[in-house]
Order: structure tokens, then C-alpha cells, then sequence
């Protein structure tokens, strides 16, 4: 049962949502809203760890190099700049709520990852996300000011085109959110002085993905259609090494880039270390750089895959540093990664567009924060650092709490306004379900084909005319079909996959992720903007 009304809305129970939580709840009462089991996130399958100056011999300054160098000429260093001095900070604060993380000879152990200069990877052997979402879920569950709840799909954020504007400020302002409660089977309002963003990203618009069924992207499609600036959503990061599974039905396994941090290398069908030719970092080049020459030895070879081969690395150190890989790899897969090559091949894995927001988390509708993947706060750029993102989650959740502060103190007895019901007049029960598996199966491939890791026009244009159609049509079942989260997801996915489209066809230029043959060089004057729709 979801509470009538909160001081906070929060929506996603990720590393974003549960740290703003915390965080907000000193403030006045939170509720936190999300789709599935309390876990099910992208955080609980982190695996490599969070980047932040915790080592000896590191530096802020070189943090920072190293995030704008991979962001492509996009990042906003002041944004960047802010990220990487609060994350110590922040990774000292998950320790005191009870995460605990890999240590060597009585410090912090630190990993390795591509486009990183120096270790400075915190993590908790190759589990790290499941190791930071039980500690704050467990946080939580000691907090007397927020509660939480479960099947609760957030639906539409709810603006000023809900409620009676006459009295309001000009400004959109955001109101809470209609959620659609699995158990009531129903769509109710959840009215809130503050609505914190938190839901992810939208990796399960592509066929291949390391991301869970969660990512559909409804955090962006939400906020697009109450009006929200969204940016630079052309930069879908393509992780290198996804386990190559050719009857796979799920998400693809993640094989971290912390292995090829540890030593291990990639090589192609004819057992050539082809990154050798590709970058003086070989495969710890930054992801881009890598999941284009994987698709490039796929394209150039015929070949399905590629090997990620760690046979040469010490086998004890192996097993103990990548306990989950070496075990699902031998007991779901065969694969003995300490004797053997991983087939591995790239998976669409993070988004680095999404909402647009300023440094407090606020995104251009008032009382609207976001944080975590749906938010494109300017520190990824063109092109996110490996291990960045769960450290941007903690720090801008952080941020938005202060500024939840300051919205509640600012507006502390203003009533709000009177939200009407959900009106579900004229949606029956739908027979035909099978279209909506069909559609959200065909955005899919179509991604997969026509917008992948390297683009043309010709493609984007097709892609862009086939979701068109498809965006009509299933406008057309949600407004006469019962709610379901299978058509709350379609919908979202259909719209996301289109933003996704114009945010590519509206950069000419290859920077970064985004790749086109048609434009295969930078324009240093036209494409240093963010893509803004
Ligand atoms: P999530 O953790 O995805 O949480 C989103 C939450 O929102 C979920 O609870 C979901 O159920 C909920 N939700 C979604 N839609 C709705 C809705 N409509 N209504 C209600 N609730 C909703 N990054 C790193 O920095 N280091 C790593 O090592 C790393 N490894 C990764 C490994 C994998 C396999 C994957 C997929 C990603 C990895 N990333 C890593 C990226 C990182 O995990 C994510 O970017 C980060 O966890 C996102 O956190 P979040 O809180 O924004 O979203
Ligand atoms: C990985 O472990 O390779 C993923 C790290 C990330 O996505 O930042």
C-alpha cells in the first residue's frame, strides 16, 4: 500500500535513490517507490568497483585528466572537477553505513580499469554492487523516516498540467508521481514537496545488454513528457566484454574490464593481441576505443567473438579476486577462465545522456532532482571513464539531499495543490499481448541493427522511420489497454529508442561513442554542445 502523500518522492531503489534516502530523510519524510524487488537494480550487478583518489601516489588532477581525456572534449570540467574531489568523501561514508570493501595489507585494495591511469578502483572483490546495495538497504531498514515500496512502477511525474495552475509559479514544478501498484492492480498519485529521479538507465532498448529488465528508460520517457531538457542520449557506452552466449535469453554476464586490469588480454580467431595496433594503453584504451576494435576484428574476420584470455595470469590470485565470474563462468557456462579463453563480445551497458540537471541535481522542471544513470549531470561527456558512475551516483544523490534541504526550507507550509485521480476511463483488458512482446522485441533488434556501435545516416534513418510506426501504434494500446508494467515499459522504450535516434542523427560527427561513417571526424566547432532535445 503506497502512503497518500510524502515531504520526498523517490524513484528507484539503486545507489542513486537509497543514498539520496538516507541523506533526505534528516529532512522531512521520504517514501521510496520502485518497480521490482527492492534490489533489483543495475548497482546489485556492479562488478569492477567505484573510482575515486583513495591510493598513494594518486592525484585528483589525475583523476580528472583521465575523465575528460575519455569524455571526448564533452565533459563539463567543473562539473568533473567537483565529482572527483567530494567521491572520497563519499566512498568514506558507504564504509560507515556499513559497506565493506577489498583490503590489502591493511589498506583499501585498488583495481584497474581502462582509460585510468593509476589504480584507483575501490571495489569488493568483482561483486561490488551487490556489496554497496545490501549495506545501504540495510541502512534503511533502521531509518524510522523513510519507507519503502516494492512493485510500485512510477508511471508519469505529476506537473502543473495535472493540477489547477492558476496560483502556481510559471515554472513547471513537479508534484510527485502517478505509480502503478502491482498489488492493487491500480494507478494511484503520490503527491511530494520533492521528487528525486533515480531509476536507472535504458539499456534494454538494445537486443544485447549486461543491464537487468529494469532499464527501460522510463525515468527519461517520464521526464520528457512532463517536459524536461534530455541531453546527449547518442552516447550509449558499449561495454567491450560481455559473455558471448549465441542462445542467451537474459541480460548478457559482464566479464569486468577489472580482468583486463588484473592482465588479461583480447584476441582474435587467429589468437592475435590485436589491440596492440589499435592504442599504446592495449586493452585498458578507453571502452570506446576497445568495442570498436572488437567490432571491427567481428566485422573484418566474420567472426561472432573475440577471447578474453587470462590463462597466462596467476590462477590462485585469479579465483580469489573474481570469485562470482570464475564460478558462474565454470558452473553455468563450462568455462574454466583460469585454463581457458572467454568468448566475449560487446553489450549496449550505460547510458550517458539522460535528464539534464545542474550541480544540485535539478533538472529544468522545479522541484525535480535526478540522480544516478537517468541524469546527465556533464561529468561523462562523450564518453564515460570505467568505474565513474557509481561514483557520480553517490556524490550528486549526496548533492540533491542538500538541495531537497533547501527546497523544503524554502517552501515549508506551502499546501500542495489538489492532484486529480488517475483516469483509466475507456482501457479494457487487451487479448492481444502478444503485440506488445512483439514491438518491445523489434525495437530491439532494431537498435541492436541500425544503431549499434558504429552508425550511417542511412541507418538512423531507417531506424528513425521503423519507430515512427511503432511509436503510434503503441500510443494507440496504451490508451485502451489496462495498465500493465509490460505496457508502461513498451511505451517507455518505444520513446526512448526515438530520442535515442534524433540525439544520433543531430550529431554529425564521430566523437566519442557515437561513431557515424558518414561523418567519421570530429567537428571541433558544431559538435562540442550537447545534443539537446
Ligand atoms: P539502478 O541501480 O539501475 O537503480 C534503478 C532503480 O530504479 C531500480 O530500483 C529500478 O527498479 C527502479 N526503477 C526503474 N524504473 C522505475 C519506475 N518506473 N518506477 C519505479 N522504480 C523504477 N558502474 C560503475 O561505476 N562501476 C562498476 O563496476 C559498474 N559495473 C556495472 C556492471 C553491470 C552489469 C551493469 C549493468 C552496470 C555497471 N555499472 C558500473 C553501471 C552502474 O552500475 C549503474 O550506472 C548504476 O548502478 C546506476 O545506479 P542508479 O541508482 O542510477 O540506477
Ligand atoms: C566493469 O566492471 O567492467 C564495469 C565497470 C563500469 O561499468 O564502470
Amino acid at each position: 500500500m503506497i502512503a497518500e502523500t510524502a515531504d520526498v518522492l523517490v524513484i528507484g531503489s539503486g545507489i542513486a535513490g537509497l543514498t539520496f534516502a538516507l541523506e533526505a530523510a534528516q529532512f522531512g519524510r521520504v517514501v521510496v517507490v520502485t518497480k521490482k524487488d527492492r534490489a533489483e537494480s543495475a548497482t546489485n550487478y556492479a562488478q569492477g568497483g567505484i573510482a575515486a583518489v583513495m591510493g598513494e601516489g594518486d592525484s585528483l588532477d589525475s583523476h580528472i585528466h583521465d575523465t575528460v581525456e575519455a569524455g571526448a572534449g564533452l565533459c563539463k570540467e567543473e562539473i568533473v572537477k567537483i565529482v572527483v574531489s567530494e567521491g572520497p568523501g563519499k566512498i568514506r561514508r558507504l564504509m560507515e553505513w556499513g559497506a565493506e570493501f577489498s583490503e590489502e595489507d591493511g589498506s583499501l585494495a585498488l583495481g584497474r580499469e581502462g582509460g585510468h591511469s593509476m589504480h584507483r578502483i575501490v571495489h569488493h572483490a568483482d561483486a561490488t554492487g551487490h556489496e554497496v546495495e545490501r549495506a545501504l538497504l540495510d541502512a534503511l531498514k533502521r531509518h524510522p523516516q523513510v519507507e519503502l515500496w516494492e512493485n510500485a512502477t512510477a508511471v508519469d511525474l505529476i506537473t502543473d498540467r495535472h493540477v489547477d495552475i492558476d496560483a502556481r509559479p510559471r515554472n513547471k514544478r513537479c508534484y510527485g508521481a502517478y505509480v502503478y501498484d502491482l498489488e492493487m492492480g491500480r494507478i494511484r498519485a503520490v503527491p511530494a514537496r520533492v521528487t528525486l529521479l533515480a531509476s536507472g538507465g535504458m539499456g534494454m532498448v538494445w537486443k544485447n545488454t549486461t543491464n537487468p529488465t529494469i532499464a527501460t528508460g522510463d525515468g527519461v520517457a517520464m521526464s520528457w513528457r512532463a517536459g524536461a531538457r534530455i541531453a546527449n542520449l547518442e552516447f550509449m557506452q558499449f561495454h567491450p566484454t560481455a559473455l558471448y552466449e549465441p542462445d542467451r535469453k537474459g541480460r548478457a554476464f559482464l566479464i569486468t574490464e577489472a580482468l583486463r586490469g588484473a592482465g588479461g588480454i583480447l584476441l582474435n580467431d587467429s589468437g592475435e593481441r590485436f589491440m596492440e595496433d589499435v592504442h599504446p594503453r592495449k586493452e585498458l584504451a578507453s571502452r570506446d576505443i576497445v568495442a570498436r576494435a572488437i567490432d571491427m576484428q567481428r566485422k573484418t574476420h566474420g567472426i561472432e567473438h573475440v577471447w578474453l584470455d587470462c590463462s597466462h595470469l596467476n590462477p590462485d590470485k585469479l579465483r580469489k579476486e573474481f570469485p562470482t565470474i570464475y564460478t558462474t563462468l565454470r558452473d553455468e557456462h563450462g568455462i574454466n577462465m583460469v585454463r581457458e579463453p572467454i568468448p566475449v563480445v560487446p553489450a549496449a551497458h550505460y547510458q550517458c545522456g539522460g535528464v539534464l540537471c545542474d550541480e544540485n541535481a535539478h533538472s529544468t522542471i522545479d522541484n525535480l532532482l535526478v540522480a544516478g544513470e537517468v541524469a546527465c549531470t556533464g561529468l561523462h561527456g562523450a564518453n564515460r571513464l570505467a568505474s565513474n558512475s557509481l561514483l557520480e551516483a553517490v556524490v550528486f544523490a549526496s548533492r540533491a539531499a542538500e538541495e531537497t534541504k533547501r527546497i523544503l526550507e524554502a517552501t515549508p507550509k506551502e499546501p500542495l495543490p489538489q492532484i486529480p485521480v488517475w483516469n483509466d476511463s475507456g482501457t479494457y483488458d487487451d487479448e492481444e499481448f502478444v503485440l506488445i512482446r512483439h514491438d518491445v522485441s523489434e525495437i530491439r533488434n532494431l537498435m541492436e541493427d541500425y544503431v549499434g556501435i558504429i552508425r550511417s545516416d542511412l541507418r538512423l534513418e531507417r531506424a528513425g522511420r521503423r519507430l515512427a510506426i511503432i511509436t503510434v501504434e503503441v500510443e494507440d494500446y496504451w490508451r485502451r489497454t489496462t495498465v500493465s508494467n509490460e505496457i508502461i515499459e513498451l511505451r517507455n522504450l518505444a520513446q526512448v529508442a526515438r530520442m535515442i535516434v534524433k540525439c544520433a542523427r543531430q550529431r554529425r560527427e564521430s566523437r566519442g561513442l557515437h561513431t557515424t561513417t558518414d561523418y567519421p571526424d570530429l567537428d571541433p566547432v558544431l559538435g562540442v554542445r550537447d545534443t539537446v532535445i
